[in-house]
């Protein structure tokens, strides 16, 4: 598999699976675009990926914001004249608490934690599918993967992020029906666990289950996200479209 003479865009690529991705995509040939709302995470992520002979630019914006958006795509197409592929990954998670009460449970989540959830993690995967559109469809050519995650089937204190990302399937499913007919392919990656920052937010109790539930006993490490990316950006997925694609090891949810 290899993205040779392609023009890579990865959001969310400061650290964790975007920055495993990036380093995986520009190995493979890419010129990658790497943007985040963290400046010193994706200016690290480029060094490393100049140093090791790949070519690579830092883009700071924030997906949630369509300004934002359209401006790192003018810069891509400003450096590179054409943007290829789009792995919407930048995500957060605001966890809510479900709370039970005499006759069931209740979750309690702020309104904000809802709506900044909502606002990253789908509207941002929207505006950025929308921002490369245009040049995709006029290249005749795009591959778009989204990240959604096993919680979208359901997970105890995260409706804010299982609605999030459950959206993302949906999105990804009816743009991959949209565009099919410009050469463009979406699919999306719906991971497990995986061992990056947000999941070393988890409490030590509730870590232990988590394992309990994978059969191999260990979390994901970002690379194994990435190759997974590589494969849907590459043309080894040719007839893959609309798909989303778990990989969590085969956990039990
Ligand atoms: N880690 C897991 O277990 C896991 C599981 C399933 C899905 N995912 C998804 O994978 C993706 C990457 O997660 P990760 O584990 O690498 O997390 P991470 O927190 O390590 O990295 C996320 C990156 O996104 C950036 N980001 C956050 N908000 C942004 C915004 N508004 N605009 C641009 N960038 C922004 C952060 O600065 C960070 O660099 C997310 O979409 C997440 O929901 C992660």
């Amino acid at each position: 598999m290899d993205l040779n003479d392609r023009v890579a865009w990865i959001t969310g690529s400061g650290g964790g699976i975007g920055r495993a991705t990036a380093l995986r995509f520009a190995a493979a040939g890419a010129r990658v675009a790497a943007s985040d709302v963290n400046h010193a995470g994706v200016a690290e992520t480029v060094e490393l990926i100049r140093a090791a002979g790949g070519t690579a630019e830092a883009f700071v914006g924030d997906v949630a914001s369509a300004e934002s958006v359209d401006s790192i795509v003018d810069g891509v197409l400003g450096a590179w004249g054409r943007l290829d592929v789009l792995v919407n990954n930048a995500g957060i998670t605001r966890d809510g608490l479900a709370v039970r009460i005499k006759d069931g449970s209740v979750t309690r989540l702020a309104e904000d934690a809802w709506d900044a959830v909502l606002d990253i993690n789908l509207k941002g995967t929207f505006l950025c599918c929308q921002a490369v559109a245009v040049p995709m469809i006029r290249q005749g050519y795009g591959r778009i993967v989204n990240t959604a995650s096993v919680s979208a089937f359901g997970n105890v204190g995260q409706a804010n992020y299982s609605a999030s990302k459950a959206g993302v399937i949906g999105l990804t499913r009816t743009l991959a029906l949209e565009w099919a007919r410009h050469g463009i392919a979406v699919n999306c990656v719906a991971p497990g666990g995986v061992r990056t920052q947000m999941t070393a937010a988890i409490p030590e109790r509730l870590m232990t289950a988590l394992l309990e539930r994978i059969p191999i006993g260990r979390l994901a490490e970002p690379e194994e996200i990435a190759s997974v990316h590589l494969f849907l950006a590459s043309d080894a997925s040719s007839y893959v479209n609309g798909q989303c694609l778990v990989v969590d090891a085969g956990a039990r949810l």
